[in-house]
């Protein structure tokens, strides 16, 4: 049987929210990931470093203790971040980054930044202390098309950032267009940006169709930036695969309880993929037979860009068929995981 062993990768985007939700699902990431960076968009937002210690103390209390995961904390960006919080993220070794949301753009997002401007002096103070900045690229503005929305908020936001600020490291986070590749490879290597198992996997058909091809609507591939066509697929695809360091793992796992999903209230973006996302990655690059790529992008190159030590201990996994469940528990609901139902050709040896 093939098997595919590898030094233990990291997740540079995880949503674990808090309390019984984070309980419910915390371990599948702890399994597979050795660190991982943590998003801030709680509720209220983790805004301060003391909020992101408790917040991590709750989290390692959440993990099984035969695992050892390191939870990387980040802060959210409000219009009232203040220059002393940036000193504050500077001398603390556990908070890693800030996270930059456009108000309104997706879950959660709601105290992120109404203008990119009145946060430049933040930009300032986090280019003098080298703090990274995690961006959610997207433009919130109901007049543009919600598949031109990372597109648009590169060419008027991101672009200027990055010229205004060169020293600065970016991550664009959840890369999902051809615009947003083209765009890292041209620019400098203090800019990378992450890429999701949906991203790679799905198009926009996936969303109207069900895994027979029947019209049904798939809230749980639903996600922000929501998938695109099949061309930036493809040119996602490309650039995960192509051995370039600027590109690598962040699942951007995101769980929504399965009654909020498939309600009509909410759409709720986030797909929920921690399950069996490592799976998932080497399915993918195993299927374009580039398996010896894989290391890199999930173990090597998001580990360097934020300046962290590799991993040294290892993972195996097998290649061998395992059905995705339908359905798992989640809190006092259901979650449903990315690609439930179908099958996975790799399994991770436990
Ligand atoms: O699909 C998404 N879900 N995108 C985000 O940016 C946020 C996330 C969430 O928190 O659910
Ligand atoms: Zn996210």
């Amino acid at each position: 049987m093939q098997t595919l062993t590898i030094q233990k990768p990291d997740d540079f985007h995880l949503h674990l929210r808090d309390g019984a939700a984070m309980n419910s699902i915390v371990n599948y990431s702890a399994a597979q990931f050795s660190r991982a960076i943590v998003m801030p968009n709680l509720t209220p937002p983790i805004i301060s470093v003391d909020m992101a210690m408790s917040y991590r103390k709750r989290i390692l209390d959440s993990v099984d203790k035969n695992f050892n995961f390191e939870p990387l904390m980040t802060l959210y960006l409000t219009d009232d971040t203040s220059l002393s919080e940036i000193v504050n993220v500077s001398r603390n070794e556990r908070v890693k980054a800030i996270k930059y949301y456009p108000a309104g753009a997706t879950t959660n997002s709601e105290n992120g930044v109404t203008d990119i401007k009145k946060v430049y002096s933040v930009f300032e103070a986090m280019t003098k202390y080298d703090i990274p900045l995690l961006i959610h690229g997207e433009v919130n503005d109901k007049d543009v098309d919600i598949y031109d929305r990372e597109k648009v908020f590169i060419e008027k936001f991101l672009i200027p950032l990055a010229n205004d600020f060169s020293d600065l490291r970016i991550v664009l986070e959840h890369i999902s267009t051809r615009t947003a590749v083209d765009f890292i490879l041209s620019a400098s290597n203090k800019l990378a940006a992450t890429i999701t198992p949906q991203h790679l996997l799905l198009n926009r058909n996936d969303l109207y169709k069900d895994i027979n091809n029947k019209d049904s609507f798939q809230p749980h591939n639903y996600c922000a930036p929501v998938v695109k066509d099949e061309k930036d697929r493809l040119a996602v695809l490309s650039a995960a695969i192509s051995g370039n360091p600027k590109f690598f793992l962040g699942t951007d796992s995101a769980p929504h309880a399965l009654s909020k999903k498939e309600s009509n209230a909410c759409l709720c973006p986030g797909v929920f993929s921690a399950y069996n996302a490592l799976e998932l990655y080497v399915e993918i690059f195993d299927k374009e037979d580039q398996l010896d790529k894989f290391e890199a992008f999930a173990s090597f190159f998001g580990a360097d860009f934020y300046g962290l030590e590799r991993n040294s201990d290892k993972i195996t996994l097998i290649k061998n068929a395992v059905d995705i469940p339908n359905a798992l528990p989640y809190d006092n609901d259901k979650i449903v995981p990315m690609q439930a139902g179908k099958t996975c050709a790799w399994q991770l040896k436990r």
